[in-house]
C-alpha cells in the first residue's frame, strides 16, 4: 500500500499545508468522487427513475449500480441499502416508523458511548410510544463499553438495541458479537451506527450480524450523503411515513422525494475507493501512523488520553485534554500552526457527561485517516509538547 504522503494527491482538498485531523467529523473528498459528481451533472443523464427515456435509464442504473457496490463493500443485501441526505435525519425518519410499533412496556437499550444521533431518535420514538429508554454505560478507566451491563439491561421486553460500532469520541469499538447475540435472543433488532467505523474497518454485515447498519459517506472521502443497510423484510415491514405514488417496497419506500443524483454517483465512487484500497489495509496502515500519536500523547506530562491506552479495542481517533488549558483553547492554537481538530463533545453528550468533562469544556479530538501522514503527527505532538510544558 501506498503511503499516506503518496496518496494525498487524491485528495485535492489537502491544500494549504494543513495537517487534517477533523477527520472524524468529515473527511476529504476522493478525486474520484468528485468527477464522478461533476460528471454526472453534465453529462446530459441528470433526469429521474421510472422513465421511458435513455436519460432516465441511466438514473435507475446508477441506483442500482451503486446499492451493489455499496453492497459489496458492507457484505449487505442491496435490496435493503437506503440513500438519504445524512444519518441522523435517515435515523429519525427510521424511528419515526418503529416509534408506531412500539407501545408502553416496550423497552429500547442504547449505550453512553454512542453520538447523539443514535441517542436522541430513540429517546423521541420512546416518548412517543410510552416506551423504556434506557443506555449502558461505559468504564471511565477503561473506557470499554460494560457489556455485562448492557446485556443485563437487554430484558424480554426489549424490541430495539442501539449501538456503536466505533465511538466518535473516544474511538472505543465495543465487541459486538455477544450484545448483537442476547438482543436476538430475546427477539430484539439491532441498529448499529457504523459512521465513525467504516472509514477505518472493514464491515461484513452478514458477520456482525445486525438488523440495520447506518453510515455516512461523507465520513469515508465522499460527498455529504447517509447509507443505511436494513435487513430487506425489516425493510418492507415497517410503517414508513410515505407519499402514495412512492414504491411500497424496497429501499425506495425511506426515501422520500427524488434522490441527490450526483451525491449519489459520488458516493458509489467513493465505495469504489475504500473496496479498491481493501479495508485491512487501511486498517494496518492507519496503525501505524496512529500508534505513535497515541504513544506521544501519553508520555507528555499534564497530557490526559480519555481512551483506550493501546491499539486493541479502538479505531484511530483520540481524544485528550491538557491540564491548564481548555478544550477550545488548544484547537485555536492547534488551527494557528494549521492543524485541524475539533473540540468540545462531538455530539457524544452522554459521553462527555458520563466522563465529567461537560463543564470544562470536553476535549480535543485528533482522528486518523487514510491520508493522515507521520509528519502531520510529529507536527500535532509539537504543538500539544508546548502547551502542556505551560501551563
Ligand atoms: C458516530 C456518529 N454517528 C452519527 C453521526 C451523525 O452523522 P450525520 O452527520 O451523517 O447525520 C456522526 C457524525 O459525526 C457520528 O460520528
Amino acid at each position: 500500500m501506498s503511503s499516506s504522503v503518496d496518496i494525498q494527491h487524491r485528495f485535492p482538498g489537502l491544500n494549504g499545508g494543513w495537517a487534517r485531523f477533523d477527520g472524524p467529523a468529515g473527511t476529504q473528498m476522493v478525486d474520484s468522487a468528485h468527477r464522478a459528481m461533476t460528471e454526472f451533472a453534465s453529462s446530459g443523464i441528470n433526469a429521474n427513475t421510472g422513465g421511458y427515456f435513455a436519460a432516465a435509464n441511466e438514473c435507475d442504473a446508477l441506483l442500482e449500480r451503486t446499492r451493489g457496490v455499496l453492497g459489496t463493500l458492507f457484505g449487505a443485501n442491496p435490496e435493503g441499502i437506503c440513500l438519504g441526505a445524512n444519518m441522523t435525519t435517515m435515523t429519525m425518519a427510521l424511528t419515526r416508523a418503529i416509534a408506531r410499533t412500539l407501545k408502553p412496556g416496550d423497552r429500547v437499550v442504547g449505550t453512553k458511548l454512542d453520538h447523539d444521533a443514535n441517542v436522541s431518535p430513540w429517546r423521541i420514538a420512546c416518548e412517543l410510544s410510552g416506551a423504556e429508554h434506557v443506555l449502558a454505560p461505559f468504564n471511565t478507566s477503561t473506557f470499554e463499553l460494560d457489556t455485562d451491563a448492557m446485556i443485563a439491561l437487554i430484558t424480554p421486553n426489549t424490541k430495539w438495541v442501539a449501538i456503536t460500532g466505533a465511538s466518535n469520541l473516544l474511538g472505543t469499538a465495543p465487541n459486538l458479537k455477544p450484545i448483537i447475540d442476547a438482543a436476538h435472543n430475546v427477539g430484539a433488532r439491532v441498529f448499529v451506527d457504523a459512521v465513525h467505523l467504516a472509514v477505518h474497518r472493514q464491515i461484513d454485515i452478514g458477520q456482525i450480524g445486525c438488523d440495520v447498519l447506518a453510515t455516512s459517506p461523507y465520513k469515508w472521502y465522499g460527498p455529504h450523503a447517509g447509507v443505511r443497510c436494513v435487513e430487506p423484510e425489516l425493510l418492507n415491514s415497517l410503517p414508513v411515513a410515505k407519499v402514495r405514488p412512492a414504491k411500497n417496497i424496497g429501499p425506495s419506500r425511506f426515501e422520500t422525494g427524488t434522490p441527490n443524483f450526483e451525491g449519489i454517483a459520488a458516493v458509489e465512487a467513493a465505495a469504489r475507493f475504500l473496496i479498491e484500497e481493501d479495508m485491512n489495509k487501511v486498517e494496518s496502515y492507519e496503525n501505524g501512523i496512529f500508534l505513535p500519536l497515541l504513544n506521544g500523547l501519553q508520555n507528555i506530562d499534564g497530557v490526559k488520553v480519555w481512551g483506550r491506552p493501546t491499539l486493541e479495542g479502538r479505531v484511530p481517533t483520540v481524544s485528550f485534554t491538557i491540564q491548564g488549558h481548555r478544550p477550545d483553547h488548544v484547537a485555536q492554537v492547534l488551527a494557528q500552526a494549521r492543524i485541524a481538530v475539533w473540540s468540545g463533545s462531538s455530539y457524544a453528550v452522554e459521553a462527555v457527561d458520563q466522563l465529567g468533562l461537560t463543564e470544562s469544556g470536553g476535549v480535543v479530538r485528533a482522528g486518523v485517516t487514510r491520508y493522515v501522514s507521520a509528519n502531520d503527527v510529529d507536527r500535532l505532538l509539537e504543538v500539544v509538547t508546548s502547551l502542556a510544558s505551560n501551563r
